[in-house]
């Protein structure tokens, strides 16, 4: 599974390819969101520009990303080249990313050094399959609720 490696919290997150990088984010309890971006936002629809992440350059050379969405195109217009919105991006390869890049990044320099030197596992990888349950044999007990005989 791909790994995005979150260097401001100095965590490695997995997840599985094609899922976004916002829901990953807060799912795994990583913030994404400035003061503003904490007070209200929109909920991942590419509306309050406050999910800003700055993405490293590609571990594996393939696109980490999925490239950038006409939203993002619009939105980001006077923002640096690899600034993204978290909410508008799917996760396709290990990446490495900074959260609110615009809030300096203490050590930087030191700490995205490091996150670079670390090996990240190239991904992606499928979803896992999941098997159907199966059916229950012929003169297999099954069970089942009904309402018969409640008062
Ligand atoms: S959450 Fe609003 S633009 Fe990403």
């Amino acid at each position: 599974m791909p790994v995005i490696r979150f260097v401001r919290e100095g965590r490695d997150v997995t997840c599985y390819p094609g899922e976004n990088l916002r829901e990953v984010a807060l799912r795994e309890g990583v913030e994404i969101y400035g003061l503003k971006g904490k007070l209200g936002n929109c909920g991942g629809c590419g509306q309050c520009i406050t999910c800003f992440v700055a993405v490293e350059e590609p571990v594996t050379g393939a696109a980490t990303l999925t490239p950038r969405t006409a939203v993002e195109e619009r939105k980001l217009l006077k923002r640096p080249e690899n600034w993204r919105l978290a909410c508008q991006a799917l996760v396709q390869h290990s990446v490495i990313v900074v959260t609110r890049p615009q809030v300096a990044l203490q050590d930087g320099d030191r700490r995205l050094a490091e996150a670079h030197q670390q090996l990240l596992p190239e991904g992606p990888t499928s979803w896992p399959v999941v098997e159907a349950p199966a059916e229950p044999e012929e003169g297999e007990a099954t069970t089942t609720t009904t309402d018969e005989g409640l008062p």
